[in-house]
């Protein structure tokens, strides 16, 4: 579909539950219910209206999507729509040892990895678990089973993990694993003191080794959200996602289905539309998704709204 801006949108991001196994200072408290999840029958209906509306990557994401026990179905489901070419998830792979496997045979492709850290007191401090050994074993599988391109978000904060970028970097040398640098958004009290945010640009200006890739476009359906840069020896890329310093809303090409059946627009912008009224039409659906779309808006507002975000939690990223 092509919005009021001439955006071409094909890339739906669907949340399958708020609920999370970590409770990350930037995201928000978790929610323990499930109530409103939308059901593995519900989500097919809706990704095959966004499919016959030209939507053509699906990614999967939370809360945690790996703690729904219906995960690996909810994936093949999707991955068998017309229309869905390319399904890949994001995640915080504190499960992914053991369901990276079955997300492979379901038809997910790629992975992304939610991780802030190398050390296990600064992961503690951030998402009040213990569990980084998890983490790091959720990735060896992942390679292991061949989701690729692998990647790791991190995202950095001052007075908390600024120190730990040579340490992620580090991950990208040995593997083939991207490791992307996200700069903090304001979703939390944490995540709304500008004074915690490490820019993209002051990150790359530590790291002088680093040189623009030539190819910044990591795969074709990659529009330019990341700017990639690489060093000599090291198998993965390195990347910066600066939806604060530099927006790249022009660029964007997603929506996003929350896990209670809300279409919201923009990360940014709190304009969100309810679905759920029509989940048994599939034609009035399919009219609500196309006027939906249409009020799309043309950048975020996190510049003027160091205010009233609701939590990444129900969002997904
Ligand atoms: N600012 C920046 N990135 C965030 N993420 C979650 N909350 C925030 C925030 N406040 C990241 C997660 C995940 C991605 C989808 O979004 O680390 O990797």
């Amino acid at each position: 579909m092509i919005d009021s801006f001439g955006r071409k949108i094909d890339y739906l991001r669907l949340s399958v539950t708020k609920r999370c196994n970590l409770n990350c200072v930037y995201c928000k408290e978790s929610e323990s219910s499930k109530a409103d999840e939308l059901t593995p029958d519900q989500i097919e209906r809706l990704v095959k209206v966004f499919a016959s509306l030209g939507f053509k990557k699906v990614r999967l994401t939370g809360g945690e999507p790996l703690i729904r026990e219906d995960i690996a179905e909810i994936a093949r489901r999707v991955k068998a729509i017309d229309g869905v070419e390319k399904l890949v998830l994001t995640t915080n792979a504190v499960r992914l040892k053991e369901m990276a496997k079955p997300l492979k045979e379901a038809g997910v492709s790629a992975v992304n990895i939610s991780l802030d850290t190398t050390d296990e007191a600064e992961y503690k401090a951030i998402t009040g678990a213990d569990c980084l050994k998890k983490v790091f074993e959720g990735i060896d599988e992942a390679e292991k089973v061949g989701l690729s391109p692998l990647r790791i978000n991190s995202v950095l904060i001052k007075g908390k993990n600024e120190k730990r970028a040579g340490d992620l970097i580090e991950l990208a040398r040995n593997k083939k694993i991207d490791v992307r640098f996200i700069e903090l958004m304001p979703f939390t009290d944490e995540g709304k003191d500008e004074a915690k945010i490490v820019s993209g640009e002051e990150i790359l200006s530590s790291f002088p080794f680093l040189k623009p890739c030539e190819n910044k476009k990591a795969t074709a359906f990659e529009k330019s959200v990341a700017r990639y840069y690489e060093a000599e020896g090291f198998k993965g890329k390195i990347g910066f996602i600066t939806p604060v310093s530099h927006n790249f809303c022009s660029e964007c090409n997603r929506i996003r289905l929350l896990s209670d059946g809300k279409l919201r627009l923009c990360l940014g912008n709190e304009l969100q539309i309810d679905l759920m009224p029509f989940i048994d039409n599939e034609k009035a659906l399919k009219e609500e998704i196309e006027k939906a779309v249409l009020k799309k808006p043309m950048s975020h507002s996190f510049a003027c709204g160091y205010g009233g975000f609701h939590g990444m939690n129900n969002i997904g990223g």
